[in-house]
């Protein structure tokens, strides 16, 4: 069979879709073009409002298709899980398949009839969802500890569940072995990691570090509660040169009341506390938070109090999503901000943090610096810091895969400009 596959969202999502792809090749043929394929397959993200309107109308294209050549339509992933009768609205025949149950690709993929599978739980094996390269992402735990009031990923991807740290083990040495040297751990939550198995975040990085070898370890998305819970464990393990000096720990508000109506189990004063010691242990320590903006009930006041924690804290990058009511969440049933403030106030944000991060940035300018080369394109190289930050080197010959001294001649607000140095 030609199977067509298309992947939307984030990184477990792309780990999701490693994993079908890896069990479709063991039997069928894997192709580029929808028009060629016997069966068409699209893994879907709706955390937010614009990304399910343009899942749905892809789903429309996709549909669209597959009544013109036959075969079969499969619907994987968090839109299939938690807005199933939206997906059935678009494409009426389509199969589902949920994030959980990613595992049974191969018998939606060559059963005779339509096929829904979104309840329960399937066996996921994490080796099948790596990605081999000089970047390798591994998902440490599916799902989330929390309840925000404003989140339909918890409805699609559930409670937590985190693989063990012998299988996550295995994979990063594997990976190692195979030449990766950027190593990022990613999960809804990692500060979350084994809370449900009797173990943590900082004994999973504790037992990987025991891998030898030169690589570096990214650690994603870290909820500010539960990273409090860990943090002076974290800030003496960040001391390995194999952890980059990066948080993603996401405020959403800088109001306390919004917090508190957003569900998230945390004050703005934890935020600051774990901002400030990170800092003062890496003051070039590369930090990202998450905005929501405009959420139900947001004063001026609470918007404000955004901003100032936002230019106390300086947060190197901020990511702001102009709040969108999410279906069979609490927040939707919340009285709604105008559509014209969320954005108004979404891009009063931006333009604050972006003046933060060039002014962060420009604090390198003239430094001389470590960098891990994770892509070369044509005349340019990209590379990370030790602190994460992007450094881009011009006119450089075969470096890739190689750690370099670059001196930082430029900084822009997403990244640094700088050249090689003997
Ligand atoms: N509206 C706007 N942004 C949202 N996010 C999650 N749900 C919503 C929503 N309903 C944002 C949060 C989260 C990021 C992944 O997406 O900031 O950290």
């Amino acid at each position: 069979m030609k199977v067509y596959i298309e992947s939307y969202g984030c990184a477990a999502n792309d780990a999701d879709t490693n994993l079908m792809r890896n069990m479709i090749l063991s039997r069928h043929e894997i192709v580029g073009d929808p028009w060629r394929a016997d069966a068409i397959i699209i893994n879907t993200c709706t955390v937010r409002g614009e990304t399910e309107r343009k899942i749905i109308k892809r789903i429309r294209e996709l549909e669209d298709i597959r009544r013109k050549i036959g075969g079969k339509l499969i619907v994987a992933g968090c839109m299939a899980k938690a807005q199933p009768a939206l997906v059935l609205n678009a494409a009426p025949e389509a199969s589902l398949i949920s994030p959980q149950r990613v595992s049974e690709i191969l018998e939606v993929l060559e059963s005779n009839v339509r096929e829904i599978r979104i309840t329960g739980y399937g066996a996921k094996s994490l080796e099948g969802a790596v990605k081999g390269g000089l970047t390798v992402t591994i998902p440490i735990a599916e799902g989330c500890l929390g309840n925000c009031s404003y989140c339909i990923v918890k409805l699609a991807r559930g409670g937590l569940k985190s693989y063990s740290i012998e299988e996550i083990k295995r994979v990063v040495r594997k990976a190692v072995e195979e030449g990766a040297r950027e190593i990022r751990l990613t999960a809804q939550d990692t500060a979350a990691y084994g809370m449900d198995i009797g173990t943590n975040l900082a004994k999973l990085l504790r037992e990987i570090l025991e891998i030898p070898g030169g690589y570096i370890i990214r650690i994603g998305m870290m909820t500010p509660n539960n990273a409090l819970k860990i943090i002076d464990d974290l800030m003496e393990i960040y001391e390995d040169e194999r952890i980059y000096k990066f948080m993603h720990i996401p405020l959403q508000s800088g109001d306390d009341e919004i917090l508190k109506l957003m569900n998230r189990r945390y004050s703005v004063n934890d935020y600051k506390t774990i901002v400030r010691k990170f800092r003062s242990k890496y003051p070039m320590g590369f930090i990202t938070t998450d905005i929501i903006s405009g959420f139900p009930m947001e004063s001026e006041e609470a918007h404000k109090r955004t901003i100032r924690v936002i230019e106390e804290t300086k947060p190197d990058k901020v990511n702001v999503a102009k709040y969108s009511p999410r279906p069979h969440t609490k927040a939707a049933a919340l009285p709604q901000l105008p559509e014209s403030i969320r954005s108004e106030r979404c891009r009063e944000i931006v333009e604050v943090s972006r003046r933060i991060s060039l002014e962060r940035n420009m604090m390198h300018v003239g430094r001389i610096e470590d960098a891990l080369v994770l892509k070369v394109d044509g005349e340019t190289a990209k590379a990370r810091m030790k602190n994460y930050r992007l450094v881009k080197i011009n006119g450089c010959g075969e470096i890739l895969g190689r750690t370099v001294k670059v001196k930082i001649t430029g900084a822009k607000t997403t990244h640094l400009i700088g050249e090689l140095t003997p």
